[in-house]
């Protein structure tokens, strides 16, 4: 039986985000440059949406790229953008083929403009498919979103269309970037790295975390299958006892 026949289909996590890291260890372990890394890093881009939408996940969020990554070497960053461009065009097709909508999260208005103008065009394209949503987070950072949610919701007391008392966990959420999509139920990182890196905090309070020393080019479909078989395995209490999840009289 293999792994994805052992997944149970009715507890697949709706939301799974991913921190794909480890691009610059692959290519250096094979005396190339870490761009090549990269561009290794989209096939297995390709091959997790794939598998995701193939198993019923509903959104699938990639940290493509931080805040923090814009202190890369130019030529590394120039790279990484060229990058994301070509595959947003040449992926839109097989996108719309798959019945994926794609979003992105963080600042994008700091990105060029050429990657700014594609990203948005394969965005109006994919906009009413609805078998999952890929969302790409570009120029993210969670603090960044958090200090401008606050902002966000600051203007808000100012122009009295909200009273202090009205800010709950559900509003905050409302303001964030990810204000359309449910909370991630797993997080996976990729190349041992035990980090969160600026990354969803705020939304990934319950999220399950899975960790592998996979670095992100060789990750496969059985890797993403791996990662949701553990999740299905994890007891998730929410705060709670075993004994409640069960419904035992207690
Ligand atoms: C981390 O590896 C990876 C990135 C910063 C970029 C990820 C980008 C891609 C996989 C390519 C395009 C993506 C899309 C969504 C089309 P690292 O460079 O930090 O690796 P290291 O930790 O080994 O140095």
């Amino acid at each position: 039986m293999s792994l994805k026949d052992k997944l149970d289909k009715n507890k697949i996590p709706q939301h799974i985000a991913i921190i794909m890291d480890g691009n610059g260890r692959w290519a250096k372990q094979r005396q190339h440059e870490r761009t090549f890394g990269h561009e290794n890093g989209v096939i297995s881009v390709r091959e997790t949406v794939e598998a995701a939408a193939e198993i019923g996940v509903k959104f699938l969020t990639l940290y493509a790229f931080s805040t923090e990554n814009w202190n890369r070497p130019k030529d590394e960053v120039d790279a990484l953008m060229s990058l994301l461009v070509k595959t947003i065009n040449e992926e839109t097709k097989t996108l719309n083929k798959n019945n994926i909508r794609l979003q992105a999260i963080g600042d994008l208005e700091s990105l060029e403009k050429d990657t700014y103008n594609e990203l948005q065009k394969a965005i109006e394209n994919t906009a009413t498919n609805s078998q999952m949503t890929l969302i790409l987070a570009l120029s993210y950072s969670s603090r960044w979103e958090i200090c401008n949610a606050i902002q966000k919701i600051a203007k808000q007391i100012e122009n009295k269309s909200i009273t202090s008392n009205e800010i709950n966990q559900d509003f905050i959420s409302a303001n964030l970037n990810t204000a359309n999509y449910p909370d991630p139920e797993l997080l996976i990182r990729t190349s041992g790295e035990y980090r969160i890196s600026n990354f969803l905090l705020w939304q990934i309070a319950y999220a399950e975390l899975f960790f592998t020393p996979v670095l992100w080019p060789d990750f496969r479909k059985e890797n993403l299958y791996e990662a949701i078989f553990d999740f299905q395995n994890r007891e998730r209490r929410f705060g709670k006892i075993s004994e409640q999840l069960l419904n035992f009289k207690i």
